[in-house]
Protein backbone atom coordinates (compact mmCIF):
# COMPACT_ATOMS: atom_id res chain seq x y z
CA UNK A 1 0.00 0.00 0.00
CA UNK A 2 1.33 3.49 -1.09
CA UNK A 3 0.95 6.60 1.48
CA UNK A 4 1.06 9.41 -0.42
CA UNK A 5 0.32 13.32 0.87
CA UNK A 6 0.70 15.42 -2.50
CA UNK A 7 -2.20 15.68 -4.95
CA UNK A 8 0.47 15.31 -7.87
CA UNK A 9 1.62 11.96 -6.84
CA UNK A 10 -1.81 10.63 -5.88
CA UNK A 11 -2.79 11.68 -9.70
CA UNK A 12 0.12 9.87 -11.13
CA UNK A 13 -0.91 6.68 -9.36
CA UNK A 14 -4.07 6.80 -10.27
CA UNK A 15 -3.18 7.62 -13.63
CA UNK A 16 -1.75 4.35 -13.87
CA UNK A 17 -3.83 2.35 -12.81
CA UNK A 18 -6.48 3.79 -15.29
CA UNK A 19 -4.25 3.09 -18.13
CA UNK A 20 -4.60 -0.77 -17.31
CA UNK A 21 -8.42 -0.56 -17.13
CA UNK A 22 -8.71 -0.98 -13.82
CA UNK A 23 -11.74 0.61 -11.97
CA UNK A 24 -10.92 3.00 -9.16
CA UNK A 25 -12.63 3.25 -5.70
CA UNK A 26 -12.41 6.21 -3.07
CA UNK A 27 -13.37 5.63 0.73
CA UNK A 28 -12.44 9.58 2.07
CA UNK A 29 -12.41 9.56 5.41
CA UNK A 30 -11.25 11.72 8.76
CA UNK A 31 -9.12 8.77 10.30
CA UNK A 32 -9.47 7.16 13.66
CA UNK A 33 -11.05 3.99 11.46
CA UNK A 34 -13.43 1.94 13.53
CA UNK A 35 -15.11 -1.34 11.80
CA UNK A 36 -17.59 0.67 9.74
CA UNK A 37 -15.07 2.76 7.97
CA UNK A 38 -13.45 -0.87 7.19
CA UNK A 39 -16.57 -2.07 5.98
CA UNK A 40 -16.87 1.19 3.39
CA UNK A 41 -13.21 -0.17 2.18
CA UNK A 42 -14.51 -4.19 1.98
CA UNK A 43 -17.59 -3.25 -0.37
CA UNK A 44 -15.73 -0.73 -2.25
CA UNK A 45 -12.97 -3.60 -3.11
CA UNK A 46 -15.56 -5.50 -4.28
CA UNK A 47 -16.72 -3.06 -6.63
CA UNK A 48 -13.47 -2.01 -7.78
CA UNK A 49 -9.94 -3.04 -8.52
CA UNK A 50 -8.01 -0.66 -6.48
CA UNK A 51 -9.10 1.37 -3.28
CA UNK A 52 -7.79 4.69 -2.07
CA UNK A 53 -8.82 5.40 1.52
CA UNK A 54 -8.31 9.18 2.16
CA UNK A 55 -7.75 10.45 6.17
CA UNK A 56 -7.98 14.00 6.71
CA UNK A 57 -9.68 15.45 9.34
CA UNK A 58 -11.15 18.54 7.37
CA UNK A 59 -10.50 22.08 9.76
CA UNK A 60 -13.17 24.06 7.59
CA UNK A 61 -16.02 21.63 8.64
CA UNK A 62 -15.53 22.31 12.55
CA UNK A 63 -17.49 25.18 14.01
CA UNK A 64 -15.70 27.31 16.15
CA UNK A 65 -17.26 25.64 19.54
CA UNK A 66 -16.66 21.66 17.90
CA UNK A 67 -14.05 19.33 18.87
CA UNK A 68 -11.25 20.01 15.79
CA UNK A 69 -8.55 20.13 17.72
CA UNK A 70 -9.16 16.66 19.74
CA UNK A 71 -10.25 15.09 17.45
CA UNK A 72 -8.48 11.89 17.17
CA UNK A 73 -5.31 11.19 14.86
CA UNK A 74 -3.96 7.88 15.22
CA UNK A 75 -2.44 7.48 11.90
CA UNK A 76 -0.18 4.71 11.94
CA UNK A 77 -3.03 2.51 13.07
CA UNK A 78 -5.00 3.92 10.78
CA UNK A 79 -2.31 3.43 7.80
CA UNK A 80 -1.85 -0.65 9.32
CA UNK A 81 -5.58 -0.96 8.60
CA UNK A 82 -5.83 0.49 5.40
CA UNK A 83 -3.11 -2.24 4.84
CA UNK A 84 -4.76 -5.08 6.48
CA UNK A 85 -8.02 -4.31 4.38
CA UNK A 86 -6.22 -4.12 1.39
CA UNK A 87 -6.54 -0.58 0.26
CA UNK A 88 -4.37 -0.15 -2.24
CA UNK A 89 -3.21 3.61 -1.69
CA UNK A 90 -3.84 5.98 1.46
CA UNK A 91 -4.16 9.35 0.92
CA UNK A 92 -3.44 11.91 3.70
CA UNK A 93 -2.53 15.70 2.52
CA UNK A 94 -1.46 18.37 4.95
CA UNK A 95 -4.20 20.84 5.65
CA UNK A 96 -1.32 23.69 4.04
CA UNK A 97 -1.89 21.22 0.96
CA UNK A 98 -5.29 21.29 0.85
CA UNK A 99 -6.44 24.73 1.99
CA UNK A 100 -2.93 26.44 0.58
CA UNK A 101 -3.11 30.23 1.73
CA UNK A 102 -4.84 32.64 -0.33
CA UNK A 103 -7.46 29.75 -1.36
CA UNK A 104 -11.26 31.46 -1.52
CA UNK A 105 -13.61 28.80 -3.38
CA UNK A 106 -16.23 26.83 -1.44
CA UNK A 107 -19.25 24.24 -2.52
CA UNK A 108 -22.50 24.96 -1.29
CA UNK A 109 -25.13 23.05 -1.68
CA UNK A 110 -27.97 25.39 -1.01
CA UNK A 111 -31.35 24.11 0.73
CA UNK A 112 -30.16 20.59 1.73
CA UNK A 113 -27.72 22.31 3.50
CA UNK A 114 -29.13 24.31 6.08
CA UNK A 115 -31.92 21.84 7.59
CA UNK A 116 -31.24 19.26 10.21
CA UNK A 117 -27.52 18.92 11.08
CA UNK A 118 -27.34 22.04 8.95
CA UNK A 119 -29.08 23.92 11.44
CA UNK A 120 -27.33 23.45 14.60
CA UNK A 121 -23.76 22.87 12.53
CA UNK A 122 -23.69 26.46 10.56
CA UNK A 123 -21.15 26.04 7.76
CA UNK A 124 -20.24 22.41 8.56
CA UNK A 125 -21.78 21.04 5.22
CA UNK A 126 -19.93 23.58 2.94
CA UNK A 127 -17.12 22.42 4.80
CA UNK A 128 -17.87 18.51 3.60
CA UNK A 129 -19.08 19.39 0.00
CA UNK A 130 -16.20 21.70 -0.54
CA UNK A 131 -13.70 19.29 0.42
CA UNK A 132 -15.08 15.98 -1.03
CA UNK A 133 -15.33 17.95 -4.43
CA UNK A 134 -11.54 18.62 -3.90
CA UNK A 135 -10.85 15.28 -2.68
CA UNK A 136 -12.95 14.03 -6.07
CA UNK A 137 -10.94 16.21 -8.48
CA UNK A 138 -7.56 14.60 -6.90
CA UNK A 139 -8.45 11.14 -6.84
CA UNK A 140 -11.02 11.30 -10.07
CA UNK A 141 -12.31 7.36 -8.57
CA UNK A 142 -14.94 5.47 -10.50
CA UNK A 143 -17.26 5.09 -8.10
CA UNK A 144 -17.68 6.84 -4.47
CA UNK A 145 -18.47 4.96 -0.91
CA UNK A 146 -20.45 6.78 1.31
CA UNK A 147 -21.86 5.47 4.93
CA UNK A 148 -25.45 6.08 5.33
CA UNK A 149 -24.98 6.59 8.96
CA UNK A 150 -24.55 10.39 7.34
CA UNK A 151 -27.69 10.34 5.83
CA UNK A 152 -27.51 13.98 5.27
CA UNK A 153 -24.18 13.65 4.44
CA UNK A 154 -24.59 11.48 1.61
CA UNK A 155 -27.56 12.60 -0.13
CA UNK A 156 -25.67 16.61 -0.57
CA UNK A 157 -22.62 14.75 -1.81
CA UNK A 158 -24.61 12.88 -4.05
CA UNK A 159 -26.74 16.35 -5.08
CA UNK A 160 -23.21 17.79 -5.51
CA UNK A 161 -21.46 14.90 -7.53
CA UNK A 162 -24.89 15.35 -10.21
CA UNK A 163 -24.64 19.48 -9.94
CA UNK A 164 -20.80 19.48 -10.86
CA UNK A 165 -20.81 16.72 -13.03
CA UNK A 166 -18.56 14.74 -11.04
CA UNK A 167 -18.35 11.38 -13.75
CA UNK A 168 -18.49 9.06 -10.19
CA UNK A 169 -21.29 6.53 -9.38
CA UNK A 170 -21.94 7.27 -5.12
CA UNK A 171 -23.00 3.99 -3.45
CA UNK A 172 -24.53 4.69 -0.09
CA UNK A 173 -23.61 1.39 2.50
CA UNK A 174 -25.95 0.27 5.39
CA UNK A 175 -25.00 1.54 8.96
CA UNK A 176 -22.83 -0.13 11.07
CA UNK A 177 -23.41 -0.75 14.69
CA UNK A 178 -22.13 -2.19 17.90
CA UNK A 179 -24.35 -5.36 19.26
CA UNK A 180 -26.60 -2.56 21.18
CA UNK A 181 -27.33 -1.09 18.51
CA UNK A 182 -25.26 2.24 19.09
CA UNK A 183 -24.13 3.24 15.45
CA UNK A 184 -20.17 3.33 15.45
CA UNK A 185 -18.70 6.48 15.17
CA UNK A 186 -15.16 8.18 15.90
CA UNK A 187 -17.01 9.87 18.38
CA UNK A 188 -18.54 7.24 21.02
CA UNK A 189 -14.64 7.26 22.43
CA UNK A 190 -15.33 10.75 23.86
CA UNK A 191 -18.43 9.32 25.84
CA UNK A 192 -18.11 8.42 29.63
CA UNK A 193 -18.87 4.72 30.73
CA UNK A 194 -22.61 6.19 31.84
CA UNK A 195 -23.21 8.22 28.63
CA UNK A 196 -22.30 4.65 26.84
CA UNK A 197 -24.16 2.67 28.83
CA UNK A 198 -27.55 5.10 27.93
CA UNK A 199 -26.40 6.15 24.37
CA UNK A 200 -28.48 2.97 22.64
CA UNK A 201 -31.36 4.06 23.52
CA UNK A 202 -31.01 6.50 20.89
CA UNK A 203 -31.41 4.22 18.75
CA UNK A 204 -34.12 2.52 20.35
CA UNK A 205 -36.03 5.58 20.39
CA UNK A 206 -35.82 6.25 16.33
CA UNK A 207 -37.15 2.06 16.76
CA UNK A 208 -39.80 3.42 18.60
CA UNK A 209 -40.50 5.53 15.61
CA UNK A 210 -40.86 2.78 13.31
CA UNK A 211 -42.95 1.36 15.48
CA UNK A 212 -45.07 4.13 15.48
CA UNK A 213 -45.17 4.40 11.40
CA UNK A 214 -47.06 0.98 11.47
CA UNK A 215 -50.02 1.97 13.08
CA UNK A 216 -53.08 3.00 10.95
CA UNK A 217 -53.57 6.31 12.66
CA UNK A 218 -49.74 7.20 12.37
CA UNK A 219 -48.82 10.73 10.81
CA UNK A 220 -45.65 12.15 10.37
CA UNK A 221 -46.00 14.27 13.59
CA UNK A 222 -46.83 11.35 15.82
CA UNK A 223 -43.59 9.78 14.20
CA UNK A 224 -41.48 12.44 15.15
CA UNK A 225 -43.42 13.27 18.88
CA UNK A 226 -43.15 9.55 19.64
CA UNK A 227 -39.63 9.14 18.84
CA UNK A 228 -38.74 12.84 21.09
CA UNK A 229 -40.72 11.44 24.08
CA UNK A 230 -38.31 8.42 24.17
CA UNK A 231 -35.14 10.58 23.83
CA UNK A 232 -36.62 13.07 26.77
CA UNK A 233 -36.54 10.18 29.06
CA UNK A 234 -32.37 9.17 28.29
CA UNK A 235 -30.29 10.26 31.27
CA UNK A 236 -27.77 12.29 30.72
CA UNK A 237 -28.96 12.53 26.48
CA UNK A 238 -29.74 16.47 25.50
CA UNK A 239 -32.31 16.44 22.17
CA UNK A 240 -30.82 18.55 19.36
CA UNK A 241 -33.15 17.36 16.37
CA UNK A 242 -35.63 14.56 15.29
CA UNK A 243 -37.10 14.77 11.56
CA UNK A 244 -39.06 12.23 8.94
CA UNK A 245 -37.89 13.33 5.52
CA UNK A 246 -38.59 12.28 1.98
CA UNK A 247 -35.33 9.47 1.08
CA UNK A 248 -34.40 11.27 -2.34
CA UNK A 249 -34.63 14.95 -1.33
CA UNK A 250 -34.16 15.23 2.81
CA UNK A 251 -37.77 17.50 2.04
CA UNK A 252 -39.92 17.00 5.29
CA UNK A 253 -42.27 14.15 4.88
CA UNK A 254 -46.12 15.55 4.11
CA UNK A 255 -47.71 12.20 4.12
CA UNK A 256 -46.86 8.59 6.43
CA UNK A 257 -46.33 7.22 2.55
CA UNK A 258 -43.44 5.99 0.30
CA UNK A 259 -39.30 5.71 1.14
CA UNK A 260 -38.75 8.02 4.17
CA UNK A 261 -35.88 8.33 6.79
CA UNK A 262 -36.11 9.11 10.51
CA UNK A 263 -33.38 11.19 11.35
CA UNK A 264 -31.80 12.72 14.95
CA UNK A 265 -28.84 14.07 16.78
CA UNK A 266 -28.48 14.00 20.64
CA UNK A 267 -25.74 15.81 23.11
CA UNK A 268 -24.57 13.49 25.86
CA UNK A 269 -22.39 15.97 27.11
CA UNK A 270 -20.28 17.89 24.62
CA UNK A 271 -20.19 14.88 22.53
CA UNK A 272 -23.13 15.01 19.85
CA UNK A 273 -24.35 11.65 17.91
CA UNK A 274 -26.62 11.23 14.99
CA UNK A 275 -28.48 8.23 13.64
CA UNK A 276 -31.19 7.12 11.30
CA UNK A 277 -33.65 4.79 10.33
CA UNK A 278 -35.56 3.99 6.90
CA UNK A 279 -39.34 4.17 6.80
CA UNK A 280 -41.42 2.28 4.32
CA UNK A 281 -45.32 2.94 3.73
P1 LIG B 1 -15.92 10.16 8.86
O1 LIG B 1 -16.80 10.59 9.98
O2 LIG B 1 -14.54 9.67 9.15
O3 LIG B 1 -16.70 9.05 8.05
C1 LIG B 1 -16.15 8.52 6.87
C2 LIG B 1 -17.20 7.66 6.19
O4 LIG B 1 -17.55 6.58 7.06
C3 LIG B 1 -18.50 8.45 5.90
O5 LIG B 1 -19.01 8.09 4.62
C4 LIG B 1 -19.43 7.96 7.01
O6 LIG B 1 -20.81 8.02 6.66
C5 LIG B 1 -18.96 6.52 7.17
N1 LIG B 1 -19.35 5.99 8.48
C6 LIG B 1 -18.94 6.41 9.71
N2 LIG B 1 -19.55 5.69 10.70
C7 LIG B 1 -20.37 4.81 10.06
C8 LIG B 1 -21.26 3.78 10.51
N3 LIG B 1 -21.44 3.51 11.79
N4 LIG B 1 -21.92 3.06 9.56
C9 LIG B 1 -21.75 3.31 8.23
N5 LIG B 1 -20.92 4.27 7.76
C10 LIG B 1 -20.24 5.01 8.65
O7 LIG B 1 -17.89 11.63 7.14
C11 LIG B 1 -16.76 12.06 7.21
O8 LIG B 1 -15.73 11.39 7.83
C12 LIG B 1 -16.35 13.38 6.58
O9 LIG B 1 -17.43 14.28 6.63
C13 LIG B 1 -15.83 13.25 5.12
C14 LIG B 1 -16.90 12.70 4.18
C15 LIG B 1 -14.58 12.35 5.08
C16 LIG B 1 -15.42 14.66 4.60
O10 LIG B 1 -14.46 15.23 5.41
Amino acid sequence: MKIVRSPSSLRRAVAAWRRKGLRVGFVPTMGALHEAHLALVRRARIACDRVVVSVFVNPIQFGPKEDLAKYPRPFAKDAALCRREKAALLYHPAVSTMYPPGARTFVEVSGLSQRYCGASRPGHFRGVATVVAKLLSQVAPDSLFLGEKDFQQLVILRRMAADLDFPVRVVGCPIVRESDGLAMSSRNVFLNPAQRAAAPEFHRALLAGVEESRRASATPASVVAAVRRRILKIPGARLDYVGLAETETLEPAQRLSGRLRLLGAVFFGNTRLIDNVPIRR
